[in-house]
């Protein structure tokens, strides 16, 4: 290895800490250094291509390192790099909170903005909880969310995550609020099937909302697919069902459309599938195409109207971050905008999303594979060590890091979640790599069902 590269890691390795990662795997093996990206691809140190099959981390819509994007962000460079955004405001934050507010229900007229998909979600859930508070309802202090949902990493949104494997430790920190049921069919709690289902798992939601909704703020959700908690890709019609119910009782729905945004599960945001009206809109992620961080938290002219009031009255929404609207990250959003109008990328890639989901079904043929899922540009393997019982691999089997092991000496990265591997793939994707890809995919599970076997 090139002496420069092995400094670098044992650099590394003295000073680093990544995220979601047992430092100990990396006692002999390196980290995958990582030295440029084009279009679908990420280098290594050798130069060694690798399929970015989970758009690194959901983000990346329009292939790595956009001409279009790099000159957005070297001009706007020349122009204004950062201001604070209490009490200024720049070009840049109109014009894309005017796109944004005409992209989304026309019931959404007002744009709150922050870093990332954590921030996105807890900015909405406290605007929630004051808009309550600034009305009167003082007592109505508490949250729906779903199990195996995930909100991002901050205190606040772990409280409202049903992802144990990933915030067991932090319980103690959490305030009490309601879980509900995942629409998790493959493994829905009420033995039922897709074909035969009549919504029970929504039935502890309405008997809740019969009892407390005096008490409850908002419920949070995924639209479509419960991503970091496995993929989990559900029915419509639940989603309709759940807005109708909440509606009732009146209660916030906030759609968390981090990972379900610009274009992911087919249409521009998932909630057009559902014609559903949220009361918040969370987004981060492919905001700015995976360039850079920004969030935004969209929400309705009643809730912020909530907050519009003398300052002395205390109604002032006292939350925002040092880079609230950082003016590269929004010119590098516009940027990405225009994108999807030029390449027509929502019409170009219909084509790919169709062999997707099609092609699919095929790793049905491995028994390691429990249930295939998936929507849009997503498609998801469950990987069980009995397909009839659908039990699932003991956690010491490691299934899915051995996938992700593999998947690199194809050229492959394809980071599973917990024993869910899945692809995520760049609007960008033609039917070409997609054949490629599926292919070299399925060549890694059967290897490792394969290895298993002995
Ligand atoms: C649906 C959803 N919400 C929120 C988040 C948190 O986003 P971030 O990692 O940018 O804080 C994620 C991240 O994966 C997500 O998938």
């Amino acid at each position: 290895m090139d002496s420069r590269y092995k400094e670098l890691l044992s650099l590394d390795r003295a000073h680093l800490w990544h995220p979601y990662t047992q430092m100990k795997d990396f006692e002999k093996d390196d980290l995958l250094f990582i030295k440029r990206a084009k279009g679908i691809f990420l280098y290594d140190k050798d130069d060694k291509s690798y399929y970015d099959t989970i758009s690194s981390w959901w983000c990346i819509i329009h292939g790595h390192c956009h001409p279009k994007i790099k000159k957005a962000i070297t001009n706007q460079l020349d122009l204004l790099d950062q201001v604070q955004f209490a009490a200024t405001t720049h070009e840049g934050a109109i014009l894309l909170a005017k796109k944004l507010v005409e992209l989304t229900p026309d019931n959404i007229t007002r744009v709150f903005f922050s870093d990332d998909g954590s921030t996105a979600c807890e900015v909405a859930l406290k605007m929630s909880f004051q808009y309550w508070q600034n009305i009167g309802k003082k007592e109505k202090q508490k949250f729906i969310s779903l199990h195996h949902g995930y909100h991002g990493d901050t205190i606040g949104t772990m409280a409202v995550g049903g992802t144990p494997g990933f915030h067991s430790p932090f319980e103690p920190l959490f305030y009490d609020s309601y879980h509900i049921p995942s629409p998790y069919c493959y493994r829905c709690s009420y033995n039922s099937s897709p074909e035969k289902c009549s919504f029970l798992c929504l039935e502890p939601l309405e008997k809740l909302l019969k009892q407390s909704a005096s008490e409850i703020c908002a419920l949070i959700i995924e639209p479509l697919i419960q991503a970091a908690g496995g993929m989990i890709v559900y029915p419509k019609e639940y989603l309709i069902r759940l807005a109708d119910l909440l509606k009732r009782y009146n209660i916030h729905l906030i759609f968390d459309e981090v990972a379900t945004g610009f274009g992911r599960t087919g249409s521009f945001f998932a909630l057009e599938q559902v014609g559903v009206k949220p009361d918040f809109i969370c987004l981060s992620k492919g905001l700015t195409a995976g360039c850079l961080p920004l969030a935004a938290t969209l929400t309705t002219e009643e809730i912020y109207q909530a907050f519009y009031d003398d300052y002395e009255k205390g109604k002032t929404f006292f939350h925002g971050h040092t880079f609230t609207a950082n003016p590269v990250a929004i010119a590098c959003a516009l940027a990405s905008l225009e994108i999807f109008k030029e390449e027509d990328s929502l019409n170009r890639v219909k084509p790919v999303i169709d062999m997707l989901q099609g092609e699919k079904y095929r790793f049905m043929d491995l028994d390691i594979v429990g249930d295939v899922r998936g929507i849009g540009m997503i498609a998801a393997f469950e990987l069980v060590k009995n397909k009839e019982k659908k039990e699932s691999f003991p956690s010491n089997i490691r299934v899915g890091w051995k996938v992700y092991k593999k998947g690199l000496n194809e050229g492959l990265i394809l980071r599973p979640l917990g024993d869910v591997i899945y692809l995520l793939l760049p609007l960008i994707t033609t039917e070409l790599d997609l054949s490629d890809i599926l292919e070299k995919t399925y060549k890694v599970l059967k290897g490792v069902q394969e290895e298993l076997n002995g």
